[in-house]
């Protein structure tokens, strides 16, 4: 199991972020954010901090959402370009995986390419030093080995799953993450839960990891909708509990929910936190056969009563129902043609799922027609 070295948590926790730099001994930063976070001054929230302890930085803000190959790749000619000897991820999971990727690339050239470290990458050194500091209460890309690019050319989106990228020191600030809208709130919070559930499921799960997702589905389960609608203290415990759900996740896989929304952010650019909010129930339901006495536990999560004592059925029906009704109560879509998913598209769609490395984990097997049948009724 692999986490970071050090992790601070709770509001203001962002202060800490110049004296680990001077205790660390860096001389210059390197800040990959994005032009959101820069135009509505949280990416400034830290670089303040850094201006005020004269820590000399640059600030790259051009990744996009979904992040590209071509977004790496510039990255590491401006890191290299500025001197800088540590980097600081400020953003979503979308400027923490791009930066995870120029940290490795930096470090190991060979893979410059970018498309050759799809998978297990046989990286031989660590990252350039990340401080990563989220700005959701979603990916928990900052404690997580994984970081995930998009192929524009090829219209994919995949996975890297390497020790070598994590952050040796993550900030988890919710008032970094205040500014979020309702919809990013609850789509990255459904990110969340998915990491959760389907860790909690996946074939490598065990002990250890179970109890990260268990309390994870707990607090998400008790915190989201009140999180989206801006009450600090669920924002606070929603920033935790995507972390927790980071640390199990990370070190034993996903499922299905994660291979089938990975074309859907490649194809239509839907929103990585969407797309998973919209599978997460059906395919919950098509798992259940595979998932033992597990459901029961997601049901109590959500306060079903009596679900450990119910006829097994009956706690699957009622874990897959808690699911489906939060997604629709927090307002997320719940067709896949919402996200612009035509039935001509379904073949190519299903057979980028079954390839996706997330399938893998997935605790029942699912055959290309499976998924097909699965994106056929969600429509
Ligand atoms: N590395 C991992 O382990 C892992 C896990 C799950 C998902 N992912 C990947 O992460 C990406 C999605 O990340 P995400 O859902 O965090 O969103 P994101 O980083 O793509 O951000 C989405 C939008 O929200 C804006 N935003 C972010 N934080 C904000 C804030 N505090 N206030 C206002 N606006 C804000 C961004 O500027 C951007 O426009 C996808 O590419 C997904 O595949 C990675
Ligand atoms: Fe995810």
């Amino acid at each position: 199991m692999v986490w970071n070295q050090t992790a601070y948590f709770g509001p203001d926790a962002i202060e800490v972020i110049p004296d680990e730099l001077a205790h660390r001994g860096f001389g210059k930063a390197f800040v990959v954010s994005d032009r959101v976070l820069v135009d509505t001054g949280v990416t400034a929230r830290v670089t303040d901090l850094l201006d005020s302890a004269g820590f000399p930085y640059t600030v790259y803000s051009d990744v996009q959402p979904n992040p590209s190959i071509e977004n790496v790749q510039s990255g590491v000619a401006a890191f290299q370009a500025a001197g800088a000897d540590v980097l600081i991820a400020i953003g979503g999971g979308s400027p923490q995986d791009t930066c995870k990727a120029i940290g490795i690339v930096v470090t190991n050239p060979e893979f410059s390419d970018i498309r050759s470290l799809e998978g297990v990458a046989p990286t031989k050194h660590p990252s350039v030093p990340i401080i990563a500091v989220p700005t959701t209460a979603g990916t928990a890309s900052e404690t997580t080995i994984n970081y995930v690019l998009t192929d524009v050319e090829r219209q994919r989106k995949f996975v890297c799953v390497d020790p070598h990228d994590i952050p040796v020191l993550a900030v988890v600030d919710p008032k970094m993450m205040a500014t979020a809208p309702r919809a990013l709130k609850v789509a990255t919070g459904l990110d969340a839960l998915t990491h959760a559930i389907e860790g909690y499921v996946t074939q490598g799960a065990w002990e250890l990891s179970d109890l990260f997702h268990l309390k994870a589905i707990q607090v998400i389960a008790g915190s989201l909708a009140a999180a989206a609608d801006g009450d600090e203290a669920a924002m606070d415990r929603m920033a935790l509990a995507q972390y927790v759900a980071g640390m199990g996740y990370s070190n034993v896989g996903l499922g299905l929910v994660h291979a089938m929304a990975h074309p859907l952010g490649a194809f239509y650019s839907a929103p990585h936190g969407v797309a998973n909010g919209i599978l997460l129930a059906p395919v919950m339901a098509f798992n259940a056969p595979a998932t033992g006495e597990k459901y029961r536990d997601i049901a109590a999560a959500f306060g079903v009563e009596g679900a450990h004592v119910m006829p097994i059925d009956e706690a699957r029906e009622a874990a897959v129902s808690a699911v489906a009704g939060l997604t629709q109560a927090l307002g997320n879509p719940t067709s896949i043609s919402e996200v612009g998913a035509t039935k001509a598209d379904v073949p190519a769609l299903a057979k980028a799922a079954f390839e996706d490395v997330c399938a893998g984990g997935n605790p029942r097997e699912a055959s290309i027609a499976d998924i097909e049948q699965l994106l056929h009724d969600l429509l």
